[in-house]
């Protein structure tokens, strides 16, 4: 079964665009192993859009950019597989893709038999110009395309949200679906595009998990989404705390060739990677701040294995006390139990509490933590 956790990986877009070649997929393609990034779970390697010819050959076949790619596409496929990675390629279910190179559609099964000839084992199809067919049906057509090839391949529906996704998107065999628009380099869109997926977790589950858009952590302001000064190393923590909290799928989008220690620390992070991979795969259930902060989110997280992970995220420029009130969960004063808490992210056992948990949040960052249930 595909999909069975969230996919991880890497993705071209937030940081190259158009600008990317042979020799920097393959660069990529060596770091993901040298630096741990295999290792750590990251294992698909994607070309965003803008790999291929503007026109398609005589015979109406995809062509990979002859610049770009002297060698072809199969031969860049083969160098990702020989490094024990996946290879991902990206296409769009309008007659172009976003960036205005070859669309698929009317072409979804010719294009799907030249995916499989070179050896994908993901499709991120975008949404860009697409006709007004509903969206269901563009979808499914193209994972009815990629199955006739007998390859598996992860099918990666980017609609952007629209048309409730949530709704159709494992149906039509979808492995992951874009549920927003796209993420830029700042706090703001962090915000912004989880926020709109808190209420729309309860269909993200193995075979199919929302997808809330590709990482900036890293990206500092540069690159293709990066804006001004970006964001800052809590807010990048905050942002992947939380897409581990959410279940999203993790593609990483710096140059990690050059990324920081700091980045590298925070993205190969085993505690919050094992959160988002849990087996289970159990969205949160969100509880209300009772200071009154309403931006706030405190997660509480069943876990396989009897644990539960709890985050708390403070989106406000100021440090915060916030607190998980256990009655708001569930679990009466009276009971008799409490949670023994150990911080994730420091690796401190913090104890048992006994009818709430509160810990000090510095300004737009993130604290995580293991619970266990213990009786007092
Ligand atoms: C859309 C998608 C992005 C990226 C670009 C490529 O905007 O949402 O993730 O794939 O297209 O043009």
């Amino acid at each position: 079964m595909l999909a069975k956790k969230p996919p991880m990986g890497w993705n071209s877009w937030n940081t190259f665009t158009k600008d990317i070649n042979e020799e920097m997929i393959m660069q990529t393609a060596d770091t993901m192993v040298e630096k741990g990034l295999l290792a750590a779970g990251y294992e698909y390697l994607t070309i965003d859009d803008c790999w291929s010819e503007m026109e398609r050959d005589a015979n109406g076949m995809l062509v990979a950019d002859h610049q770009k790619f002297p060698h072809g596409m199969k031969y860049v496929a083969d160098y990702v597989h020989s490094k024990g990675l996946k290879f991902g390629m990206y296409s769009c279910c309008g007659p172009k893709t976003c960036a205005g190179y070859p669309g698929s559609f009317g072409y979804e099964f010719k294009d799907a038999e030249y995916f499989a000839s070179v050896g994908i084992d993901l499709l991120k199809y975008d949404n860009c110009f697409h006709p007004s067919t509903p969206a269901p049906l563009r979808y499914n057509r193209m994972a009815m395309a990629l199955k006739a090839t007998g390859r598996e391949i992860l099918f990666s529906a980017c609609n952007w949200g629209g048309e409730n996704v949530w709704e159709w998107a494992r149906s039509v065999g979808a492995h992951m679906y874009r549920s927003t628009g796209d993420i830029t380099d700042t706090f703001e869109s962090i915000r912004k595009l989880s926020e709109s997926q808190l209420p729309k977790l309860a269909t993200s589950a193995p075979g199919c998990f929302n997808d809330i858009d590709m990482l900036v952590c890293g990206l500092y302001g540069k690159g293709n989404v990066g804006l001004g000064m970006g964001c800052t190393d809590a807010q990048y923590r905050y942002h992947f705390a939380l897409w581990c909290m959410l279940m999203s799928p993790l593609m990483i989008g710096c140059d990690i060739r050059t990324m920081s220690e700091e980045t590298y620390k925070l993205l190969t992070n085993k505690e919050l990677i094992a959160i988002n991979q849990d087996e289970e795969a159990r969205p949160p259930m969100f509880v209300e701040d009772n200071h009154g902060m309403k931006d706030n989110i405190i997660c509480f997280r069943h876990l396989a294995g009897g644990e539960f992970a709890i985050g708390f995220f403070n989106p406000y420029d100021r440090e915060q006390t916030i607190m998980l009130p256990y009655f708001e969960i569930g679990l009466d004063p009276l009971c008799g139990y409490g949670f023994e808490i150990r911080d994730l992210l420091t690796g401190e056992n913090l104890g048992v509490h006994r009818d709430y948990f509160e810990a000090k949040v510095d300004a737009t960052d993130c604290r995580v933590f293991r619970a266990r249930i213990v009786k007092l």
